[in-house]
């Protein structure tokens, strides 16, 4: 059905010295759930590329990364032959802007890190996208959450935004089940509370349709 599907997962390791960095809760296991489903559906070749997890699919070609700039890079290679993007990674919004080669003392009472955004490699893929490519986009969101994403939508040109509401009855990360909205340009789907395998699944259906499938 698709020649080529990338789907980015987990979250990104942004180092500070030799055993420091900073990260997120992010497990992964949406991404790997996607993964799974489209193998189990055979519906084409998958590349996973993924920050740090336990999560990792099996019978697909995978690629591990730490950072947000190798994760641009390792995607950047494999965006123009694929069909289907999926951006199920929690890619850390900032890095340290300075790397520590050797590991920090604790000399000072307190200290100043100055951290730095890294690119928004989504954006970015969206900017780039071609009319037959179909760019999945994840947002989490705490308030005004379907404003906010019909503007991530437009602004970073998705087919499909999966939306996280984040609540304390729904913290998201890290659990196996979810409570997601599925936002298309057409309008917003309201998927009831449910395991992240069965969210993958479904979120096929829609990728599935969207390219003309049944
Ligand atoms: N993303 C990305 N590169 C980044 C940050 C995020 O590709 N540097 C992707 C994620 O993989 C996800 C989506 O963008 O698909 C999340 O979008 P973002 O705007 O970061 O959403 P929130 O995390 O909801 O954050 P905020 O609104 O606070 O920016």
């Amino acid at each position: 059905m698709f020649n080529k599907i990338v789907i980015a997962s987990g979250p990104t390791l942004e180092p500070i010295d030799p055993v420091r960095f900073l990260s997120n809760r992010s497990s992964g296991k949406t991404g790997y759930h996607l993964a799974m489903e489209a193998r189990v559906r055979d519906i084409g070749q998958i590349t996973f590329i993924t920050g740090p997890t336990v999560y990792l699919p099996i019978q697909v070609e995978l690629i591990q990364v730490e950072t947000a700039q190798e994760m641009r890079a390792a995607i950047g290679e494999h965006f123009r032959s694929s069909d289907v993007i999926i951006m199920a990674a929690a890619v850390s919004d900032y890095r340290s802007l300075k790397y520590y080669p050797e590991k920090m003392k604790k000399d000072s009472e307190r200290i100043t890190l100055e951290l730095v955004k890294n690119p928004d490699i989504l954006l970015e893929l969206g900017l780039h996208k071609r009319k037959n490519q179909i760019l999945v986009g994840f947002a989490a969101e705490s308030e005004d959450i379907f404003v906010n994403a019909q503007k991530k939508l437009i602004a970073k040109n998705l087919d499909l935004l999966v939306l996280n509401e984040i609540s304390e009855a729904n913290p998201a990360f890290g659990c196996d089940e979810n409570q997601v909205y599925l936002v298309r340009p057409e309008g917003v789907r309201k998927l009831e509370k449910m395991n992240k395998a069965h969210i993958a699944a479904v979120i096929w259906d829609d990728i599935v349709s969207m390219a003309g499938g049944s």
